[in-house]
């Protein structure tokens, strides 16, 4: 069975701790997008590891962990990530991590580009996480990007820097900020190429071995479907396609490969950085702030929270092709009285129970919701489904039957024994 784990809202849903929890059954966990604008959160056996680049399968020992050809990687922050994982007593070999050597690589002038153009958006901008993303596969799809395997060549790769930081400078002086020396951000990034030189290789071989040999395969996305540069809140989105498909197109394995896919989304809805969020909700936020809840593994910036958003979720599951939801944070929900689901918009008059297109008409959605009863009681100790309050479960059951997608595993706490799987009869 070769699944795909896939957000389903604008990021965030826990889908560090669902991955970490099937790696148990799985033989090779593989991320395919995205770069270390990601930040998931995994507790387990007392300790908390937060993942950005390596994917979450890297705490079980004997699982094979790959960062596939779509990853764009910032060879430093990798390496620093490698280094501060294993300060926690985690074991990363060559053999336990392979690194695609068609991945894109993310430059120091890439984050400080990114973060440049933030500013100039002013109160336009993006919010992205400045880890240089934007800047990395605008490269890669414009033809002038560098890919991990270049480094292989190092007159061409120097050649290559040599030119980029020098346009990079162009820009940068416009802004009067500081100017990349070329020989120095050569130095660096081969230092940490030639750190990590022993995980390259060419991935894709060995993922068809394993696929052939009936291992079993863990995708992970990163991100969340509304970010998607295809199907998500555009312009206010990442630049890669975080859905499904970028699981194939990020690792070389064919839609053929695929089994199942587990969309992940949270009780309720949270959003970190700019663009539209319908069911936002002050108090909701306030209430999970104060809890010490919400706020981002990557930037440490406070989550926007707000009501489950099915217009949102029923979408996920159309264009992800899901087949089963893992529902995280629950018990962010223990304490409430009523809860909100949003079930569609009033765009003018007109109701839609899909995400609009156009940019304006986010500005005009107005949530349509239905209430249902809070279950009011701790869910943090519930072991298994059966153990559920009778309305969490309700609540459940109806998030399940407005998104099209049966309900199999539901989070009522961080820890990796804090998932619980729902039994289909
Ligand atoms: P990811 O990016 O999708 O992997 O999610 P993050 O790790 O960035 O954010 C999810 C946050 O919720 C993290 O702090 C997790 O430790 C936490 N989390 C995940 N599942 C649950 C859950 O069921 N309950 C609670 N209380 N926290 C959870
Ligand atoms: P995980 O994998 C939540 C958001 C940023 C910003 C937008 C673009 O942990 O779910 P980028 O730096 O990618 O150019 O920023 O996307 N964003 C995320 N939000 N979780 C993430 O990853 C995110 N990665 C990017 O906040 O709004
Ligand atoms: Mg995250």
């Amino acid at each position: 069975m070769n699944t795909i784990i896939i957000g389903l809202q604008w990021g965030d849903e826990g889908k560090g701790k669902i991955v970490d929890y099937l790696t148990e059954e799985s033989d090779v966990v593989i991320r395919g997008q995205g770069g270390n604008n990601a930040g998931h959160t995994v507790i387990a056996k007392g300790s908390k590891y937060v993942l950005h680049l390596l994917p979450s399968g890297i705490l079980w020992d004997s699982k094979i962990n790959v960062i596939g050809n779509g990853v764009v990687i910032d060879l430093i922050g990798l390496v620093q990530e490698i280094t501060r994982i294993e300060s926690q007593g985690i074991v990363i070999t060559p053999d336990k991590l392979l690194i695609s050597d068609r991945a894109h690589v993310v430059l120091p002038v890439h984050k400080e580009l990114d973060a440049a153009r933030e500013a100039a958006l002013g109160e336009h901008k993006i919010g992205t996480t400045k880890r240089g993303i934007g800047p990395a596969y605008a490269d890669k799809v414009n033809r002038c990007g560098l890919r991990i395997a270049d480094f292989l060549d190092r007159e061409y790769t120097v050649q290559q820097i040599t030119r980029r930081v020098a346009e990079a400078n162009e820009v940068l002086a416009r802004y009067d900020l500081t100017l990349f020396v070329a020989e120095q951000v050569i130095e660096e990034v081969y230092t940490a190429f030639e750190r990590l030189r022993p995980h390259i290789s060419n991935t894709i071989p060995v993922l068809h071995a394993a696929w052939k040999s009936g291992k079993k395969l863990l995708f992970e996305g990163a991100q969340g479907t509304l970010l998607d540069i295809d199907f998500g809140t555009y312009p206010f989105v990442t630049s890669s396609n975080t859905t499904a498909g970028g699981s194939c197109t990020g690792s070389g394995l064919p839609p053929t490969a695929i089994d199942a896919v587990i969309g992940v989304c949270k009780a309720y809805t949270t959003r970190v950085g700019s663009g539209p969020f319908p069911t936002v909700d002050e108090g909701l936020s306030e209430y999970l702030h104060g809890l010490g809840r919400e706020f981002g593994a990557t930037t440490g910036r406070p989550r926007g929270c707000g009501w489950l958003d099915t217009v949102l979720l029923r979408f996920a599951c159309m264009v992800n092709g899901v087949t089963g939801l893992a529902v995280t944070n629950v018990d962010g929900l223990d304490e409430y009285e009523a809860l909100q689901i949003c079930t569609g918009y009033d765009i003018d008059g007109i109701v839609h129970t899909l995400p609009p297109a156009d940019r304006k008409a986010w500005d005009r959605a107005v949530p349509i919701y239905e209430t249902l009863p809070g279950w009011k009681s701790d869910t943090t100790g519930c072991t298994n489904f059966s153990a559920l309050p009778a309305k969490a479960k309700a609540y459940l059951s109806r998030l399940a039957e407005l998104c099209g997608a049966p309900i199999q595993f539901v989070g009522v706490g961080p820890d990796r024994v804090q998932t619980l799987v729902k039994i289909t009869e």
